[in-house]
C-alpha cells in the first residue's frame, strides 16, 4: 500500500533542509520502487503568519491521515514575543500530544570521519553510539495545573507541574527495554529519585517493567549525575530513558558529544509505528535561506522513517551508507568543516547523498 507522506517544512532553515531530504525520497521512488506519496503542510511561523495559529486545523487533519510526517524546524525571533498558546512552539507540542508521538527516539552517534569536530577528546568520543529514549506527551510540559497568577501579597507567580501515572511510565519503559534489547542489551533510567516524588515512581515502575526483560540490565542514575557523566565519559551509556524535560536536555548535551547537531536525526513515535522524524536541531534563523545548513539530520531523519514506520531497513541502511561515503569524500557543510575541506552547500551536500544513492 502506498504510504502517505506529510512533509511539514517550518521556519528558518527547515524549508531548505526538507527539500534535500524530499530529493532523498523522491531518488528512491525513482530508482529502489520506493512506494508513497507525498504532501506538505504549514506549521510553526510560517503558519502564523499565513493562518494565525501554528499548527491550523488543516495542517493536524493532513497530520492525522499521513502514515509519517518529514518535520523541519520551527520558531524563529520574528514570534517569540506572541502569547505562549500562539507560539510556533505550541505547535509542536500539540502536533505530540495529539497524534500521541509519546517515544522520542534520539541517536548520539559519532562518525569517525567527525572525530575532531567534537569539542572532547578523540579517545573519550570515539564510536560513540547512544540511544536516548524520552518521553514526550507527559511530564512538566503538559501537566496540570500550569498557570500563572498573583498571590496574596501581590506578587507575581507563575507554576507548572511535573506529572506521570503509572500507566504512562511503562509505556515508555517497554519502549526503552524493546530497543536497548536490540542495542547492547543495556538499558540507563534517569531520574531525580532524591528529590521529586514523581522521579520514585518513575523508579519504581521501570524495576516493575525490568523482570519482563531479564536479558537486559537495567540501571538508574540521578540527572545531575547524568549531565556530568555524559561529557566525562559518554561511551558507558547504552540506551538512556528519561522524562520529557530531562530528556530535553540531556539530547542537546548529548548531540554536542558528537561535534554537531547538524547531524542528528529522531524519531517520535506512536504505540502503532506512525512517526514523526526530525532533525534534532533547530530552526537557526541566523543561517536560514544562505545555503549553509547541514541537511544530513534531516536526510538520516529519512533514514529513521524508512526503518521504524515504512519497513524499509534496507533503503535506511543504503541512505546512511551514502552519509558515510559523503563524509568519507570529505565533503562538509560549514558546522561539520576543518582545515582540510571544502564548504558545501546545503544543496551540494543533498546533491551528493541523491548521486550515491543511484
Ligand atoms: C526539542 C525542542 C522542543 C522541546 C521545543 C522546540 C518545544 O527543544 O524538540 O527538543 O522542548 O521539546
Ligand atoms: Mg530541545
Amino acid at each position: 500500500m502506498t504510504a502517505r507522506i506529510l512533509v511539514m517544512p517550518g521556519d528558518g532553515v527547515g524549508p531548505e533542509i526538507c527539500r534535500e531530504a524530499v530529493r532523498v525520497l523522491e531518488a528512491l521512488v525513482n530508482d529502489h520502487g520506493l512506494d508513497i506519496e507525498l504532501h506538505e503542510a504549514l506549521v510553526g511561523g510560517a503558519a502564523i503568519d499565513a493562518e494565525g495559529d501554528p499548527l491550523p486545523e488543516s495542517s493536524l487533519a493532513a497530520a492525522r491521515e499521513a502514515d509519517a510526517i518529514v518535520f523541519g524546524s520551527i520558531g524563529g525571533p520574528a514570534w517569540d514575543g506572541l502569547e505562549r498558546a500562539k507560539r510556533p512552539e505550541s505547535g509542536l507540542l500539540r502536533l505530540r500530544s495529539e497524534l500521541g508521538l509519546f517515544a522520542n527516539l534520539r541517536p548520539a552517534i559519532l562518525y569517525p570521519q567527525l572525530a575532531h569536530a567534537s569539542a572532547l577528546k578523540p579517545e573519550v568520543v570515539s564510536g560513540l553510539d547512544i540511544m536516548i529514549v524520552r518521553e514526550l506527551t507527559g511530564g512538566i510540559y503538559f501537566g496540570q495545573p500550569a498557570g500563572h497568577g498573583t498571590d496574596e501579597a501581590g506578587r507575581r507567580e507563575a507554576w507548572n507541574t511535573m506529572r506521570y501515572n503509572d500507566a504512562e511510565i511503562e509505556r515508555i519503559g517497554r519502549t526503552a527495554f524493546n530497543i536497548a534489547r536490540a542495542r547492547g542489551g543495556r538499558l540507563c533510567s534517569v531520574d531525580k529519585a532524591n528529590v521529586l516524588d514523581v522521579s520514585q515512581l518513575w523508579r519504581d515502575v521501570m524495576n516493575e517493567t525490568a523482570v519482563d526483560y531479564p536479558d537486559v540490565e537495567l540501571s538508574h542514575m540521578y540527572v545531575d549525575n547524568a549531565a556530568m557523566q555524559l561529557v566525562r565519559a559518554p561511551k558507558q551509556f547504552d540506551t538512556v530513558v528519561t522524562t520529557n524535560l530531562f530528556g530535553d536536555i540531556l539530547s542537546d548535551a548529548a548531540a554536542m558529544l558528537t561535534g554537531s547537531i547538524g547531524m542528528l536525526p529522531s524519531a517520535s513515535m506512536d504505540a502503532n509505528g506512525k512517526g514523526l522524524y526530525e532533525p534534532v536541531h533547530g530552526s537557526a534563523p541566523d543561517i536560514a535561506g544562505q545555503g549553509l545548513a547541514n541537511p544530513l539530520a534531516a536526510i538520516l531523519s529519512v533514514a529513521m522513517m524508512l526503518r521504524y514506520t515504512l519497513d524499509r531497513s534496507d533503503l535506511a541502511d543504503k541512505v546512511e551508507a551514502a552519509v558515510g561515503y559523503a563524509l568519507d569524500r570529505g565533503l562538509r557543510t560549514r558546522d561539520i568543516m576543518n582545515q582540510e575541506t571544502q564548504v558545501a552547500s546545503t544543496q551540494e551536500m543533498g546533491g551528493a547523498i541523491v548521486d550515491m544513492l543511484r
